[in-house]
């Protein structure tokens, strides 16, 4: 019989053959490094408490000082403006006081000055301006309404907004903080200025201040606590920016009336050249006050997709999610392209989705998923019509004659689209969202994106094929008539705006 025996020992660690001496250094280094961090994250909920209480203190008093600022000019009047920065544009600015913002970016915090907000401009730069020193000019009510008081402070963030690919020029948010002094008291804090009306963008080298142009800053309508009140509207939808004279009016009038019908509020456009009658059926529904359109001409230094993406695309969407929701009251997004329609297929509509997706908390506490991605699925073009349900009385739909999809649903992130509580987001891209906002609890983890599985709902997206059109064909496929619940209503509603707009004529063919 044959003995094994064991040669060594298996150690499972090293750790009982170290000497004293280093054994006990490490369990000091584990006890320092664990106690700094319990000391951090008490220092963090310190100041982020801090910073609520203040928010709470001073309120009323913000709330009052925006309702008695003089009227500004209205929002289609929104520009891009040329900043005094080589090659810099900035297009609108908005305030933002979530404290876990304020704190994350570590403004001024030990020059005897607090920050407590901070004001948050959309812009186009270089992007080798990222972190490079920029100053903010802020301009406050003077004694008269001619000229403004004018400060001055530096740029706490420069900071280019994702999916630029590199290229020369980029969307980018410029933050510029709003502070107090450490021990302000009461009284002082009542009579002083606190919101700037206006804001404008220089390098360091600015001669003079007649060189500025400045741009309105865009206030929450219903007080700086507006987004935690239960009286806000539902969802406003953020739309292209609509370039190279587009020209589908019809599919323009099928996209809107699609998202009003599910319960969209409020339709964002960024006008960069349309069509004339695109352009009718634009300011139909700006007249219905349903649609906001805003002039989005760049100069032409910005080269479509060579020197920037798609026409500054990413200032336009990130402009629509501070807009609908730090300015008008919004809390949703949902950010879709007019070809992309978010499809639920076991709710009736947005409301009752959301509801699924993000239910109501009976302790007023937010969910952790701030963001619901919609996988993206195509239903080409170059598949056949689908006569089921076809109303002869009804212009053509989408919806309702495209059916035939490609079997498998794209990836999650892979032309996605979403719906995002707007409140719990930073900054949004063109399929899901970049950056959340840091929640409040104890180790501070981000809000969060949830992938909506596809018997819940899809991105169905209504284009030609991307690929070489073989490719295409051999996808595998099949028919998908989940949107065609829809489609009796959607019909009706169409064909009334079509008349609405065009009379007789009703809308025209596409003319690309
Ligand atoms: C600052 O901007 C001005 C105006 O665009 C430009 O003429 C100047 O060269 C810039 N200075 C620096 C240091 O970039
Ligand atoms: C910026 O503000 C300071 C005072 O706060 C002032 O002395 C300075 O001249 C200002 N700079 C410019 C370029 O306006
Ligand atoms: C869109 O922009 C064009 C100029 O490019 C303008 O003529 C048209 O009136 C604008 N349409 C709307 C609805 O704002």
């Amino acid at each position: 019989m044959v003995k094994y025996t064991l040669l060594h020992k298996p150690t499972l660690s090293t750790w009982p053959s170290l000497p004293r001496q280093v054994k006990t250094i490490i369990v000091a280094g584990i006890f320092i490094t664990l106690t700094f961090l319990v000391l951090v994250q008490a220092a963090r909920n310190a100041k982020l408490r801090d910073l609520y209480n203040m928010k709470a203190m001073t309120a009323e008093i913000l709330d009052l000082e925006m309702r008695f600022m003089p009227e500004l000019e209205s929002e289609i009047s929104d520009r891009w403006k040329s900043a005094t920065v080589t090659d810099g544009m900035i297009y609108s600015a908005y305030l933002d006081s979530r404290p876990e913002i304020v704190l994350e970016d570590r403004h001024y915090d030990n020059s005897g000055e607090n920050t407590w907000a901070v004001i948050r401009m959309i812009a186009v730069l270089p992007l080798a301006m990222k972190d490079k020193p920029l100053t903010c000019y802020l301009e406050y009510r003077g004694v008269d309404e001619e000229r403004g008081i004018i400060q001055n402070r530096t740029a706490s963030r420069v900071q280019p907004i994702k999916e630029n690919w590199g290229l020369k020029y980029s969307a980018f948010f410029v933050l510029c903080d709003l502070t107090l002094p450490v021990n302000m008291d009461f009284e002082e804090f009542y009579y002083a200025q606190h919101l700037p009306l206006k804001v404008a963008l220089a390098n360091t080298t600015l001669a003079n201040l007649d060189e500025l142009q400045f741009v309105n800053v865009r206030y929450p309508e219903g007080g700086v606590n507006q987004a935690n009140d239960d009286e806000d509207e539902f969802l406003a939808v953020c739309g292209p920016v609509l370039h190279h004279e587009y020209g589908r009016a019809l599919h323009l009038v099928e996209f809107i009336e699609y998202q009003l019908m599910l319960g969209a509020g409020h339709i964002m456009f960024y006008n960069e050249s349309v069509t004339p009658e695109v352009s009718q059926v634009l300011a139909h529904y700006v007249s219905r006050g349903v649609a906001t359109v805003l002039e989005w001409k760049l100069p032409s230094i910005y080269k479509f997709e060579l020197t920037l993406r798609v026409y500054g695309q990413f200032a336009a969407l990130n402009d629509c999610l501070y807009r609908s929701s730090f300015h008008k009251n919004y809390k949703y997004v949902l950010v879709s392209d007019i070809d992309e329609f978010i499809v639920p297929r076991m709710h009736k509509d947005f409301k009752e989705l959301l509801n699924f997706l993000d239910p109501p908390n009976p302790s007023g506490v937010r969910n952790q998923y701030a963001s619901f991605q919609f996988r993206n699925v195509f239903f080409y073009l170059m598949y056949g019509d689908d006569k089921t349900n076809y109303d002869p009385d009804v212009p053509y739909l989408y919806l309702q004659a495209k059916t035939e999809r490609v079997e498998n649903p794209q990836k999650p992130d892979r032309r996605s689209k979403y719906i995002a509580r707007s409140q719990d987001v930073v900054e949004m891209g063109n399929h899901f969202i970049w950056h959340h906002r840091p929640g409040t609890s104890v180790f501070s983890e981000r809000f969060e994106q949830f992938v909506v599985d596809p018997d819940v709902a899809l991105s169905h997206h209504y284009r030609d094929c991307e690929a070489e059109t073989t490719g295409c064909y051999l996808r595998p496929t099949l028919i998908d008539r989940a949107a065609h619940k829809y489609v009796k209503d959607l019909g009706k509603r169409v064909r009334q705006a079509c008349t609405d707009i065009f009379k007789e004529s009703g809308c025209p063919a596409p003319t690309d």
